[in-house]
């Protein structure tokens, strides 16, 4: 991708940065994000869903930065949590533009919400019924949607379909129509939307389309007693993670969504706001993941021991998620042999890339794993003491540590020692 990703000298360089500088300057395990790449991905999106409201996914990425630039983009953010809240307030991302999605959330995170001034996204009888409360108690009215299942498969990994019939996700679409008429006389509810989200690394548009048909169909019924003000057909949108993949382009999605959700408004007279949540597409190709060769080794595979393990991306050993690899000082020379990228931990699942091509590979070389973006460092842990990475962002040609590397300090904060075992 010129001017994001390009071989230089022999080496990756990511907008117009050495990566195998930087991996020595700030140390690895190192995720590098693209502020230019990242600015590029949202107006593409929005351009493509002009008059769309687009409420980035948190979750995929939720660091204050990269919030930061997507909130001066104009997005508005989908967060699951009440930290994602504080976050996404705290990047500048305005309250009315957030909307709260979490299943199974606690009081605490309604009154939060509450306090706030989000909006909600409720996910289940009980959870309206306590939002009720808590709102009336705050001498508040909320803006609320419901979570509806709409029973769709999109065709991706099964812990990543979230609107199946069996899924946890949303109230059953047997019940919403009934949901509805009860929260419009219920204190402290106002029901001003209707929310769905399929599923995630979806590549066809297809089930967006039968999303929107689902959802429409439910949308006749509710509008019939309430005024709905927006639809949300959740996030979802893949990325070509291998090359010779086929993926839908924003304007493809918009093509296959935006006429029809027209059509079938105008049908039923109504004309509220439609809401999407993308976060991979967002985040997804603006960052590298750069690690370094600890070691080789012939075994069954030849097996490349790196410092990044399944704590640092979690994504291959959760999903079986292929991240393409580039040995990043050696970006220009042809593949020699075949290696299996392995990271520092106790487990045999600890594989970031099974039998790839790639140049001979030694002790010291820096592997760049694409695409690490989304759903990267956010869901890294400290398993085995290992303190979280780094993260730097790229502008201008120059870098910017916006997340230090958590050292030994950072394994201990929050542990207490009773005073009879010191
Ligand atoms: N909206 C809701 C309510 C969601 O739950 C999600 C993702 C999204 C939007 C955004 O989906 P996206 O556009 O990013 O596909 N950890 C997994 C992905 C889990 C997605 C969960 N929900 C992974 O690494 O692939």
């Amino acid at each position: 991708i010129p001017g994001h990703l390009e071989v230089k000298k022999g080496h990756l360089h990511i907008g117009g940065v050495d990566t195998v500088q930087l991996a020595q300057q700030y140390g690895t395990p190192l995720y590098v994000t693209n502020e230019d790449r990242l600015r590029d991905n949202y107006r593409r999106f929005a351009k493509a869903f002009k008059g769309v409201p687009l409420f980035f996914a948190a979750k995929s990425n939720n660091s204050l930065v990269v919030q930061r630039i997507l909130a001066q983009e104009g997005a508005g953010a989908d967060a699951f949590s009440d930290g994602e809240i504080y976050l996404a307030r705290l990047a500048g991302i305005p309250a009315q533009k957030i909307l709260f999605t979490g299943n199974s959330k606690t009081d605490a995170e309604l009154a939060y919400a509450v306090e706030a001034g989000v909006m909600v996204s409720i996910d289940s009888h009980d959870e309206l019924i306590s939002l009720s409360h808590i709102a009336k108690a705050h001498g508040k009215t909320m803006n609320v949607a419901f979570r509806v299942n709409p029973e769709i498969s999109g065709d991706t990994h099964p812990k990543l379909a979230t609107g199946l019939k069996i899924s946890k996700f949303g109230i059953p679409r047997q019940e919403i129509v009934d949901t509805y008429k009860e929260a419009s006389k219920l204190p402290g509810i106002n029901p001003v939307g209707i929310h769905c989200h399929i599923g995630s690394q979806i590549l066809e548009v297809s089930p967006y389309v039968e999303t929107v048909n689902r959802m429409m169909d439910l949308v006749a019924q509710i509008s019939k007693f309430v005024d709905l003000e927006f639809v949300d057909i959740g996030g979802g949108f893949g990325i070509p993670y291998q090359k010779d993949v086929k993926a839908p382009t924003p304007q493809d999605y918009a093509k296959a969504i935006l006429p029809l959700y027209r059509k079938r408004c105008k049908e039923i007279g109504i004309s509220p706001e439609l809401h999407i949540e993308p976060g991979r597409y967002i985040v997804a190709d603006t960052t590298v993941l750069l690690t370094h060769v600890n070691t080789v080794k012939k075994a069954y595979s030849t097996f490349i021991g790196v410092d990044a393990g399944f704590n640092t991306l979690i994504r291959p050993a959760m999903y079986d998620s292929y991240h393409e690899v580039v040995v990043a000082n050696k970006a220009d020379k042809k593949s020699a042999s075949t290696y299996t990228v392995a990271g520092p931990i106790c487990e045999s699942g600890d594989i970031l890339a099974r039998d790839r091509k790639l140049p001979q590979v030694k002790k010291d070389d820096i592997i760049a794993l694409l695409d690490a973006g989304a759903y990267g460092f956010c869901m890294s842990s400290q398993y085995l003491a290992r303190p979280r990475s780094a993260e730097v962002l790229i502008h201008d040609g120059q870098a910017e540590l916006i997340r230090k590397r958590e050292t030994y300090d950072d394994l201990i904060q929050n542990q207490l020692i009773p005073g009879r075992l010191l």
